[in-house]
This record gives C-alpha cells, sequence and structure tokens, in this order.
C-alpha cells in the first residue's frame, strides 16, 4: 500500500467493503470510519470467525488503529458491544473515537420507526435512528455529541431539552421519568467510551504527516448518497469518497480512491432500481449469493449490473479503479447480462440520469454473455486462472468502464481474493 486509500461503495451499499477493508488493512496502520452509524453492516470472513460489524472499523480483526470520525453518528450502545465483543475475543481494541461525532438517542430511534410508518412512500429505513440523528445536527440546538455524552451536566441538560421539545410527537405521558431513564443509561455509556474520546482530526493529521498507511472505510454505497444517489431514497449522510474529507477532517490530498462493486446489483429498501430482476435469476443471486441484509436480516433486491450507473458512480467517487465482488456468485448461470445504456424517451443513454424523472422512464439495455462454470473458486490466486468466460466478463466490464479492475472478490474468506 503505497498511498493512503478509500475504499467506496459504487452501489447501492453491501458491495463487499468490510471484505475488502480487512484484506487490505493488513497493510494498514489506521483503519477510519467516516460517515453513517450502525445502518451499516460489514461482514468478515476470517480467522475461522463470521464478524458483523456496523460501527468498529473492519481494520479491527487484524489489530489496527481504529478511527471513528465526526461524520458519523454513533448509537453508543452498540459501539460498547462491540468493543466488548472483540476484548471476549482477546483481541484488544485501539479506537480513537471523535468528540464531534453525533449520539444515536433512544427517541431518533423511536422516531425513525414513527416516521417511516407515517410516511406515504416508504424509504425502508433500517429503523437505527440514523435519518432522525442527522436531522438533530442540521439542527444544531438538539444535537447530543459525544463530548456532551461524555460530560454529565451538558448530558443532562441536552435530554431534557430534547425530550421536552419532542414529547409532544412521541406521545410521552412522562417527560421527566423518560428523561431520566435516558440520562441514567447514557451516562454509564459515556463512562465507558470517555477513554476512546479525543481529536481525530488532530490525530489523523499528525498520521498522515507521518506517513502512516490509513485505509479509510465507507458506508453505504454512492446512490443512498444523500446529494447524488436516488434521493429520496437514501440514507441522511454523504456517502461518496470524498465525503472523508469532512468526515473526518482532513485535507483533500493523494488518497487512492478503489471503488467497490458487486458483479451484479443488490439493494434494500425502496427506490429506483433499473436492473432489477423478479425471476429465478433473482432467487439465484439470492440464495447463492446469500442475499440477506447484515444489519435487518430483510432479503436484499437483486438485478444484473448495471454499466451507466457503475459509471456515475466513478465519476462521483474519482475512482481511480475498481474491485469487482462476488464473481464466484454468478457461476452456474447460463447466461449473464450486462446492462450497457438505457433507452429513456427513444435516446440511448450510456450513464445513470440525474433527473429522478428521467431515471424512472429509464429501459435497460443488455449486453448478453456465455456464463461459466461453478469450479473450486477458492484454490484460484490469479486472474488468468478464472474460468474462460468469466475472465472474459471481467475483461467486458473493465473495457467498458475504462478503469482497472485491480482486486477481485471469488468468496467471502480473506483468502479468496485476487490481485490483479
Ligand atoms: P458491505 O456492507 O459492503 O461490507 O457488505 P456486506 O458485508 O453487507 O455484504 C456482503 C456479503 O457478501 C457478506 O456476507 C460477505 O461475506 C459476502 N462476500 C463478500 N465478498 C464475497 C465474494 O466475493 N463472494 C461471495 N460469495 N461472498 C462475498
Ligand atoms: P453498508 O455499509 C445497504 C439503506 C436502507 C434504506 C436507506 C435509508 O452495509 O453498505 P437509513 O437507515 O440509512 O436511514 O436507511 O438506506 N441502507 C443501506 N443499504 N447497505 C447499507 O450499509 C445501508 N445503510 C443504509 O436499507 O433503504
Ligand atoms: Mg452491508
Amino acid at each position: 500500500m503505497d498511498k493512503n486509500i478509500v475504499i467506496a461503495g459504487m452501489q447501492f451499499g453491501d458491495e463487499g467493503k468490510g471484505k475488502i477493508v480487512d484484506f487490505l488493512s493488513e497493510d494498514a496502520e489506521i483503519v477510519v470510519r467516516y460517515n453513517g452509524g450502525d445502518n451499516a453492516g460489514h461482514t468478515i470472513c476470517a480467522e475461522n470467525q463470521i464478524y458483523k460489524l456496523h460501527l468498529i472499523p473492519s481494520g479491527a480483526i487484524l489489530g489496527k488503529e481504529l478511527v471513528i470520525g465526526n461524520g458519523c453518528v454513533v448509537n453508543p450502545k452498540i459501539l460498547i458491544n462491540e468493543i466488548n465483543f472483540f476484548e471476549k475475543n482477546r483481541k484488544k481494541i485501539n479506537l480513537y473515537l471523535s468528540g464531534r461525532a453525533h449520539i444515536i438517542m433512544p427517541y431518533h430511534i423511536a422516531l425513525d420507526g414513527m416516521e417511516e410508518k407515517a410516511r406515504m412512500n416508504k424509504i425502508g429505513t433500517t429503523k437505527r435512528g440514523i435519518g432522525p440523528c442527522y436531522m438533530d445536527k442540521a439542527e444544531r440546538t438538539c444535537a447530543v455529541r459525544v463530548y456532551d455524552l461524555v460530560d454529565e451536566k451538558l448530558l443532562m441538560k441536552k435530554i431534557k431539552q430534547n425530550v421536552y421539545s419532542k414529547a409532544l410527537v412521541l406521545e410521552l405521558d412522562n417527560a421527566e421519568e423518560y428523561a431520566n431513564d435516558i440520562f441514567k443509561e447514557y451516562k454509564g455509556y459515556g463512562e465507558l467510551l470517555k477513554k476512546y474520546v479525543c481529536d481525530t482530526s488532530r490525530y489523523l493529521n499528525e498520521k498522515m504527516k507521518e506517513n502512516k498507511k490509513i485505509l479509510f472505510e465507507g458506508a453505504q454505497g454512492c446512490f443512498l448518497d444523500v446529494d447524488f444517489g436516488t434521493y429520496p431514497f437514501t440514507t441522511s449522510s454523504n456517502t461518496i469518497s470524498s465525503a472523508l474529507f469532512c468526515g473526518c477532517g482532513i485535507f483533500p490530498k493523494s488518497i487512492e480512491v478503489r471503488g467497490i462493486a458487486k458483479a451484479y446489483m443488490t439493494r434494500v429498501g425502496e427506490g429506483y432500481f433499473p436492473t432489477e430482476l423478479f425471476d429465478e435469476t433473482k432467487n439465484h443471486f439470492l440464495n447463492i449469493g446469500k442475499e440477506f441484509g447484515t444489519t435487518t436480516g430483510r432479503p436484499r433486491r437483486c438485478g444484473w449490473l448495471d454499466l451507466p450507473l457503475l459509471k456515475r458512480a466513478i465519476m462521483l467517487n474519482a475512482a481511480d479503479d475498481i474491485v469487482l465482488t462476488k464473481l464466484d456468485v454468478l457461476a452456474g448461470l447460463k447466461k449473464i447480462k450486462v446492462c450497457t445504456h438505457y433507452e429513456i424517451d427513444s435516446k440511448k443513454v450510456d450513464m445513470f440520469p440525474d433527473n429522478p424523472m428521467d431515471l424512472k422512464k429509464a429501459k435497460p439495455i443488455y449486453h448478453e454473455l456465455d456464463g461459466f462454470e461453478n469450479v473450486d473458486f477458492g484454490r484460484i490466486k490469479k486472474r488468468k486462472d478464472l474460468p474462460l468466460n468469466a475472465k472474459k466478463y471481467v475483461d467486458f466490464i473493465e473495457k467498458e468502464i475504462g478503469i482497472p479492475i485491480k482486486i477481485i472478490s471469488i468468496g467471502p474468506g480473506r483468502n479468496e481474493t485476487i490481485l490483479c
């Protein structure tokens, strides 16, 4: 690893970021989360264990220094559970938690559920309180940050202010009791987390000056970005690579962007998905790819790889190259389709449209390739040793997108990875 690297999801999340961050973290000294919260679910299969992480950066398995930046929203209970899990398994957690990160409170989770229920057009949120927490961040007076959590006086003041202003919508009978219960619980979390809290921006800037190798672990994917995603069917934070600069307070220089994309596509929750399938192939992806949400257990929607969408993601993230995951899952299909263009108002378009009205009309145009057989993928170490038609599929994608495919993932395990 020569430069610092960011792993950014190119689709709708769940591209395999956790697996690849764990794989690449071998060469890194620090692994950083900079956006989102425990709506993320990053799975790592290594050392005979399956780890499902929501907040702790995936460098934890290899004992790296870990940073949770100011751009994240933190559910302290989930974070403490993850720390305890590692410590019980005799792995030391070297965590630096930004005092500026925002805290997900119980009323955020309650409001997430209530708002989703009341919505005419559902978003299909993870109900982890992400949206309401980012709303408080933007609103400013109600927000509780990590610095407030670890200061009893500030915490009590903030909780009271919040509970009284939200009492009506939360339909609270006894706001005082509700506030006191939250205070007792969260004061305890503050005491446990205090030792990790610091100025992570300064820490990272210093480490960058010392040329320490840093790996940035994106959460979600490009089309869940609140600005550039399929709004309103997005999450509440920026998820594209440039979000890392604001999300952890470092300078925008010399970071290599490794875009990560599945060899087909999935999406959890509602929203546009032009190449979505509803047939036997969908069941193939669902069952062979084990496409069930890491955070909510919901079956993921599945479809063919969408190149116009990938091209926009490459542009928005300034991706230098691509990590292609789950290629093994395509094995056994007779034919493989790839969407190369859309037809919109009788015009052939090669880029995911910016305007949702165009997206609604977009009909995918497919290129069809021959499928490949199932082989023992675990034994393949080089791109040239892939089944011939799998190789042709990868070559085709690479030619279409115009940037190299640098890593190919052919199984969930750390070793089932080909460096091209
Ligand atoms: P993330 O949110 O981007 O970290 O992805 P998730 O962990 O939510 O979902 C990816 C799923 O695919 C996990 O269950 C991984 O273990 C699994 N996975 C990752 N890469 C591969 C691969 O190349 N092949 C197969 N079969 N599974 C993979
Ligand atoms: P990782 O990091 C897939 C989706 C939800 C929902 C929308 C808004 O594992 O790739 P939210 O709870 O954020 O308000 O939900 O975003 N979503 C994800 N989908 N992977 C994720 O994270 C996601 N995080 C949020 O399903 O559609
Ligand atoms: Mg996930």
